[in-house]
């Protein structure tokens, strides 16, 4: 049996570290660190994501804002509610909750953001200064640098000599995941859906990091021994074991099979699911830090 990887405990470390960095940025200066994040519509689980990033802001010590828009609003007006967070100087963050509604244009909004308060790491200035290996002065996507951070609390800063493999391309996680561990000296592959012979690949990892929505799809037989496994996936099953009607949470990743194999793995829920919100508060806080002329914290 593997070590489990503590995602809420590494979680509480970052956000131990946003509160002091947070309250030292305001005594010093004056400057207390925003937040704005946007909601457009009723999709139940964003409404749960979203109330508990402006619930954890809070805690953080943060200017916490959330603006709740109706389904109905047009792109004219959610591309006003940007343009005025971005000449907002109390607001170092913005985010706005994916996915939106289906007529409104998201990328158009994203991209609308100024980078230095994209907070998601979405903006093509920030995934290119990722790209390019700028990771001083840009803003990283919170999925990943919190999948990054339970990497390196295994393997370390440098992942020299080690194989990275990424399931799974989109923006929002495989490919700044990729640029991660290539920054940090990985040899990565990225695979993905079209990707022959997934799980000859997959053996191949020293670190495994899965991030293709469907349900315990890596097997055992996909696990290298003695791989660090990192699951991304959230997925909603049905668990009738537990009464009729009822549902659980299980990752990407097949749990109980794969945790033999592995030297250490992530849990779903409890291993990189706390970390994205903490990434969130950090990368605020460094915006906030930035736009006071100050040196930002590093996590
Ligand atoms: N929806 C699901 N995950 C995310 C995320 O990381 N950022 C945003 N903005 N929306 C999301």
């Amino acid at each position: 049996m593997g070590k489990v990887i503590d995602g809420k405990q590494v979680a509480a470390s970052v956000i131990d570290a946003v509160k002091t960095a947070t309250s030292a940025l305001e005594k010093e200066t004056g400057v207390k660190t925003g937040l704005a994040v946007v909601i457009v519509g009723d999709d139940p689980a964003s409404h749960t994501y979203v109330n508990s990033k402006s619930k954890m802001a809070k805690e953080c010590g943060f200017n916490s804002i959330q603006h709740t828009l109706p389904a109905e609003t047009t792109q004219g007006e959610l591309a006003g509610l940007v343009r005025s967070l971005n000449e907002d100087p109390s607001i170092h963050g913005i985010l706005v909750q994916l996915p939106l509604p289906k007529d409104l244009d998201a990328d158009a909004i994203i991209q609308s953001i100024r980078p230095e308060k994209d907070v998601d790491g979405l903006h093509v200035v920030n995934a290119g200064k990722l790209a390019t290996g700028d990771l001083a002065t840009g803003l990283i996507s919170c999925t990943p640098a919190g999948a990054m951070l339970l990497v390196r609390s295994i393997n370390g800063e440098d992942l020299s000599g080690l194989n990275a493999v990424v399931i799974g391309r989109s923006n929002l996680f495989g490919k700044p995941m990729a640029q991660l561990l290539l920054h940090a000296n990985a040899t990565v592959a990225m695979a993905h859906s079209r990707t022959k012979d997934l799980a000859t690949v997959a053996r191949g990892a020293d670190i495994l990091v899965a991030a293709v929505g469907r349900p315990e799809m890596v097997k055992a037989d996909w696990i290298k021994p003695g791989a660090t496994v990192i699951d991304v996936g959230i997925n909603r099953i049905a668990a009738p074991e537990r009464g009729e009607g009822k549902s659980r949470l299980v990752g990407d990743v097949a749990y109980a099979e794969a945790s033999d194999l592995a030297a250490a793995i992530t849990p779903v829920p409890g291993g990189v699911g706390p970390m994205t919100i903490a990434m969130l508060m950090a990368n605020t806080v460094v915006a906030a830090h930035r736009a006071a002329g100050r040196q930002p914290p590093t996590f």
